[in-house]
């Protein structure tokens, strides 16, 4: 990306997903609007079950950023009561399991957080809710009374919202546990208890110098999650 004329880098397909991947530390340089309202008018092209489009997103920068974000911090550091607007008590039995800590610990070894350091992953958790020092972070609901099929169409449009984002040189974390005190997203905004939060999402432009950033995942191999047949 060519930030300063604003001009996105032309990635093929193929290389706009190997480039995206989860960044956790980002520069104050907020994205000008005309880069976001590129990416987030690209991001509405996701599909979805009869064209429902049943995502609501609710972008903070500047100040509604600074307050959500103080707001959250506050909520974690006062251990408040998490009230997630959908049930999220999925476990993660056998391999699901062992990714779970393999991605844990790739995250921590780069962050130099022992396994067993509870202060310092407390310190890890809460990078979450400082956003990630991210000047931008948005909120991603649906209405409440929408199901998992409905879900589905959401995870869509935050992946084409993310893989946009990369196109144009923004990167990005999604992130679950902003998801854990809707209320508060809902006052910022102004939202009606009909809507509830999802997913949030924080953005902008990397920070290379941050330990974090480092991070890279592995996936399985095509035949553990894909089956041909002929
Ligand atoms: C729906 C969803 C929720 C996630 N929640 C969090 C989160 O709360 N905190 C976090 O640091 N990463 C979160 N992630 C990022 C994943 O850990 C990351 O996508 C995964 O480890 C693969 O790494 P990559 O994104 O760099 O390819 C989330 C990703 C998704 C898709």
């Amino acid at each position: 990306m060519n930030q300063e004329a604003n001009i996105p880098v032309t990635l093929s397909a193929q290389d706009t997903i190997l480039q995206r991947r989860s960044v956790r530390g980002y520069l104050d340089k907020p994205v000008p609007q005309e880069t976001l309202d590129a990416i987030f008018s690209l991001a509405q092209q996701a599909p979805s079950n009869c064209n429902i489009q049943p995502w609501k997103t609710y972008v903070a920068s500047g100040a509604t950023r600074d307050n959500i974000k103080k707001q959250l911090t506050d909520n974690v550091l006062a251990d408040a009561r998490m009230n997630p607007d959908f049930d999220f008590h999925d476990k993660f039995p056998g391999v699901y399991r062992t990714r779970q800590v393999d991605c844990a610990m790739a995250l921590y070894n780069e962050m130099g957080v022992e396994r067993k350091d509870k202060e310092a992953r407390f310190s890890a958790r809460l990078r979450n809710f400082e956003l990630f020092d991210a000047p931008h972070a948005c909120f991603i609901g649906m209405n409440r009374d929408f199901s998992i099929n409905i879900a589905l169409d959401v995870g869509m449009y935050i992946q084409t919202l993310m893989l946009a984002m990369t196109s144009f040189g923004v990167s990005s974390c999604a992130q679950g546990c902003l998801r854990y005190y809707p209320d508060l997203v809902r006052e910022t905004f102004g939202i009606s208890d009909e809507i509830g939060i999802l997913v949030g999402i924080s953005f902008g432009y990397e920070d290379k110098e941050i330990a974090a950033n480092r991070t890279r995942t592995e996936r399985a191999s095509l035949e553990e999650s894909v089956v041909f047949f002929d």
